[in-house]
């Protein structure tokens, strides 16, 4: 469960959370709780010379009980008010475990100085910090309550409830992304992961449709259908529909794509054995799809969309795929595989052919956690973005500051289309380079299968769309990368 977040005018609790500004500025609430207090708040200021208002500074203190609260949480807001959103994210963020860590259920914060748009965005990060995926612990009787409630006291409480309420539905699907991500690859497999698809979002006035593995044949998805062969649980490709807008919209649906391999073993080419339980994130990009199309059916976006996602499960056994074997894909183009490891451009492949034949869309966006060699450029904190048009890279761009997802454009390039031209087929699925540059092999591969004219973007999310364990502070959990991305992507462009 996670934690509630209200605005109100007043609220009572233990924990009251109090803005401190640059130079140990006192806010109006803190400088009235100090008052109560006979001067404690600035006499504990002054002695904690760490502590000087900088953003994210956080001081907890004990209060006298005619103040009305047990402790008060000073916050350090730096010369942030008002205007800085990803800053307000991120302060609600470092928030989250100072309030968790002070054993409390409820808190307030006491906000009379800062714009209630500020105030959405900090609340947030909260929320966006209080995800926990704890559904597969057995529960504890006497385990301590958690942290459940906390109210934001502002005089513009019902303008910042409006602004979070449009914010939170997107970060609900967010959560269903990473709760996705999260699921161990036993329970979430192709069949039941397009069965959840369907279930999810068919209430939310979205259509859904679900190809499994007979009606791919008939439709010669050569590809997808080659990297499910070693599995007993076969693949499935999912579309979803949202048709927002009031008329046919010029040029076709926007449509966004993701590769949704469930778990990846790398198949016949077996992948080393450290690590391998990540792989379960191999379906980050169909989360992020799933999600974005969530958040925009949620809020009745007024864009026509379509979402694609190719689900199937990587593995080796006597009837895998192999390398050496030559694949026809939906489009008819031919593949020749070189490393069953490299799967997802064939699944992908397939989304293509079949999205593009079928919706005609005016823009694609692709997500996949497609290459490990885009975390050796860019690590965690950027996905890497390859995009044929300049005018499609700066929306999502744009979108990516507004969503606080950051992406890097990476290059495309006749070089890369000729290190995938294949001997014997018409394309192969690994570079005659070898590693070098596999990112952008990978994105020339993709390349192969977008029509002449219709401006398209991989994003390759390997890096964002899981956090290692080698960053102590945060879990080795899924992020949901994308979700708030793409839906921004779509509110500010298509709308
Ligand atoms: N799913 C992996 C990419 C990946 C690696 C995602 C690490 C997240 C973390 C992908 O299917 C893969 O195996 N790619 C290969 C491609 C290679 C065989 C050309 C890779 O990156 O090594
Ligand atoms: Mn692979
Ligand atoms: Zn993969």
């Amino acid at each position: 469960m996670s934690i509630s977040i209200k605005f109100s005018s007043k609220s009572a609790a233990d924990t009251a959370v109090v803005f401190i500004h640059t130079g140990n500025k006192l806010s109006p609430a803190a400088q009235d709780l100090d008052k109560k207090s006979g001067g404690l708040l600035k006499r504990a200021l002054e002695s904690a010379p760490k502590f000087t208002g900088k953003a994210g500074n956080a001081l907890t203190l004990a209060l006298p009980e005619k103040t009305g609260f047990q402790r008060v949480i000073c916050l350090g807001l730096g010369d942030l008010k008002d205007t800085a959103m990803p800053e307000a994210e991120k302060l609600g963020g470092n928030l989250f475990p100072v309030l968790e860590s002070a054993d409390i259920q409820k808190a307030v914060i006491l906000a009379d100085d800062v714009n209630s748009e500020f105030l959405a965005h900090l609340a947030a990060g909260l929320k966006l910090r209080s995800y926990k995926f704890d559904r597969y612990k057995s529960k504890k009787k006497d385990a301590p309550k958690p942290l459940s409630e906390i109210t934001i006291v502002t005089p513009a409480h019902k303008q910042a409830a409006g602004l979070f309420t449009d914010l939170n539905h997107t970060l609900k699907s967010v959560f269903i992304a990473r709760d996705l991500v999260n699921m161990p690859p036993n329970d979430l497999y192709p069949a039941w992961y397009a069965d959840f698809i369907k279930k999810e979002l068919t209430p939310l006035g979205v259509s859904v449709e679900i190809l499994d593995e007979k009606k791919m044949k008939t439709l010669g998805m050569g590809a997808i259908l080659a990297v499910g062969m070693g599995s007993s649980r076969k693949p499935r490709m999912v579309i979803m529909r949202w048709n927002g807008a009031s008329k046919k919209s010029k040029g076709g649906p926007v449509a966004l794509v993701g590769k949704g391999v469930t778990f990846d073993t790398g198949g016949i080419s077996l992948k080393p054995g450290e690590a391998m339980d990540e792989m379960k994130m191999d379906m980050g990009g169909s989360a992020a799809v799933v999600g974005a199309i969530r958040a925009l059916a949620l809020r009745k976006s007024k864009a026509d969309v379509v979402g694609i996602v190719g689900l199937a499960e990587n593995m080796p056994s006597d009837e895998a795929y192999r390398p050496g074997d030559i694949l026809t894909s939906y489009a008819g183009k031919t593949i020749e595989v070189l490393n069953t490891d490299a799967e997802g451009r064939l699944v992908l492949a397939d989304c293509l052919g079949y999205l593009q034949d079928k919706y005609k869309p005016r823009v694609i966006v692709d997500l996949a956690t497609l290459t490990g060699a885009i975390m050796v450029a860019l690590g965690h904190e950027y996905a890497g973005t390859f995009a044929t048009t300049d005018d499609l890279w700066k929306k999502l761009e744009g979108a990516g500051t507004a969503a606080s997802e950051k992406i890097w454009r990476m290059p495309l390039d006749e070089t890369w289309l000729k290190d995938v031209e294949s001997d014997v087929a018409d394309v192969r699925n690994t570079s005659k380079s070898g590693r070098l540059g596999g990112s952008c092999s990978a994105a020339a591969f993709l390349q192969n299968f977008v029509e002449d004219g219709i401006p398209w973007a991989h994003i390759d999310i390997a890096g964002t769309a899981w956090i290692k364990k080698d960053r102590p502070t945060v879990p080795r959990f899924g992020t949901g990368f994308g979700v708030r991305l793409l839906e921004r992507f779509v509110a500010e462009n298509y709308e």
